[in-house]
């Protein structure tokens, strides 16, 4: 296992993720999160990206309803259970492109409809600021960036297997890992003049953890719509 600590020199970013998903079988539960359900239903389909996709239950289940969806992660397991994911559940392969790339250093050159990342956190160091900040130059005008983020960090990541505070190992959380509303609107920076903001707020939502545990889980969900031409 993989261990970042600020202490020690710094993980490579696909290594850790590899381990992470070579853990088990599957992490995540394929389904899709809860903001991006509420509101994706309310848009058109259009095209769509998915930033640190994982094992693709938000892609795939907008590819069901009619998106043509990118899923972007770092890691290439990630992505072969999003591809298996996919075939599973009937959705043609011209519907989905799954990458494998880092988002510290990708820069998309398309424009999408909707530009979502939830629950991109990393113990790894990750440039979180400047990866939003360029996925919400990647919004069409007319489109939406949903950016949905952990306001606390959930219970199961205070151990890791040694019993001790962390995610994965060591790692000490930082200040902004889990943002506030007001901290994650200034981390996007977005320009009044450009953006509208839909929804900033903090969700609390009941979930099942990795080992079977019940939990109530605060999410902080920011929903912005880039306005057209002015
Ligand atoms: C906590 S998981 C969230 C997965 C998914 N969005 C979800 O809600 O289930 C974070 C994901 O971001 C990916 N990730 C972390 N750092 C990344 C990076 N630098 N570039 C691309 N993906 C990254 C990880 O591989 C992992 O799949």
């Amino acid at each position: 296992m993989v261990e970042p600590t600020h202490e020690d020199a710094p993980v490579d970013a696909a290594a850790f993720w590899e381990d992470r998903y070579a853990e088990r079988r599957r992490i995540w539960s394929g389904e899709p999160n809860a903001a991006l359900v509420d509101a994706a239903s309310r848009l058109q389909p259009g095209r769509a990206l998915d930033l640190g996709c994982g094992e693709g239950g938000d892609a795939v289940w907008l590819a069901e309803q009619g998106w043509q969806v990118t899923g972007v992660d770092i890691s290439a397991t990630a992505a072969a259970r999003c591809r298996a994911l996919a075939a599973e559940r009937g959705i043609a392969d011209d519907r989905v492109t799954w990458l494998v790339c880092d988002l510290a250093t990708w820069d998309p050159t398309d424009r999408y409809d909707l530009v979502t990342s939830c629950f991109l956190h990393s113990p790894v160091d990750f440039p979180r600021a400047a990866v939003l900040r360029r996925a919400a130059a990647a919004v069409a005008p007319g489109g939406h960036l949903l950016v949905v983020a952990h306001a606390d960090p959930p219970p199961w990541s205070r151990r890791n297997h040694h019993g001790v505070e962390g995610v994965g190992g060591g790692h000490h959380h930082g200040p902004h890992d889990f943002p506030s509303p007001d901290d994650e609107r200034a981390e996007l920076g977005l320009d009044d003049g450009d953006w509208d903001i839909v929804v900033s707020e903090v969700r609390s939502r009941e979930t099942t953890g990795p080992d079977g545990e019940q939990a109530t889980l605060r999410d902080t969900v920011t929903l912005a719509r880039r306005r057209t031409a002015r």
